[in-house]
């Protein structure tokens, strides 16, 4: 579902060094992928590249058959929004709107009727096991509550593809790891491939399989990193 053959990707600067250097992925409908990096190995780059947020220099990038580097701006924030989705750590819910409003709000902006929003909303947080939450804010919420509802929200539109971009803030405490939990199961019901970039072996591990991004390439886990 998402081919990724030599793609480049370097940013001007002092250094002007090539963050993504012919990198190569292939990640099949409902596969589940880790990339294990350390800080500045182009993990935040890669996603962003994925997602169509970001344009690659060179290479190509395929999601469901489509070229997105020949794709309007128009066409890729549309096929962005169809077809992904995201998690990233400072991806807040709205405070002043309920959890059910907060999965279902997206949904809406993308002309989904309300009731329709709102019975998908439903029906995730009765799958994060908190469905008599609905109505809650997130001031009433525990932070675990919160990010689960964080990650149930990315599956709101049942994308193809869901980009996580450590999500737990690469500190593996039991919450995070309930977290990971939540996106694996979401990614299996959903049958939506997945992408999680950490810095945490432990995080990976929650994944199918590990890969680690050095040196702007990807390349299989080997037992360690670094
Ligand atoms: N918008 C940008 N402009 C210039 N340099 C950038 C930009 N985004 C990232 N970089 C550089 O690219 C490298 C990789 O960054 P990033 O993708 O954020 O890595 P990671 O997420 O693994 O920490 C870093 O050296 C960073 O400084
Ligand atoms: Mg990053």
């Amino acid at each position: 579902m998402l081919q990724v053959t030599g793609v480049c990707k370097s940013f001007a600067g002092p250094q002007g060094q090539k963050v993504l250097d012919n990198l190569n992925l292939s990640i099949h409908p409902g596969e589940y992928v880790a990339i294990l990096g350390i800080t500045h190995s182009g993990k935040s780059t890669l996603l962003n590249v994925l997602g169509g947020l970001v344009r690659a220099d060179s290479g190509s990038i395929v999601i469901e058959g489509t070229e997105i580097g020949i794709l309007s701006d128009h066409d890729l924030t549309s096929l962005r929004r169809r077809r992904i989705g995201f998690i990233f750590q400072a991806f807040h819910l709205l405070p002043h709107l309920s959890a059910g409003l907060n999965i279902a709000l997206p949904l809406q902006l993308d002309g989904v009727p309300r009731t329709e929003a709102l019975q998908r909303a439903q029906e995730l947080m009765d799958q994060i096991g908190l469905g008599d939450r609905m109505l809650a804010l997130p001031s009433e919420l525990s932070h675990t509550h919160i990010q689960r509802i964080s990650v149930a929200r990315a599956f709101a539109h049942k994308p193809a593809l869901v980009l996580a971009d450590e999500p737990t803030g690469g500190m593996e405490s039991e919450m995070g790891l309930k977290m990971l939990q939540v996106l694996r199961e979401q990614l299996k019901l959903n049958h939506t491939s997945g992408i999680l970039v950490t810095c945490s072996l432990e995080a990976a591990r929650t994944a199918d399989q590990i890969l680690v991004l050095e040196n702007g390439q990807l390349s299989p886990f080997q037992g360690q990193i670094g």
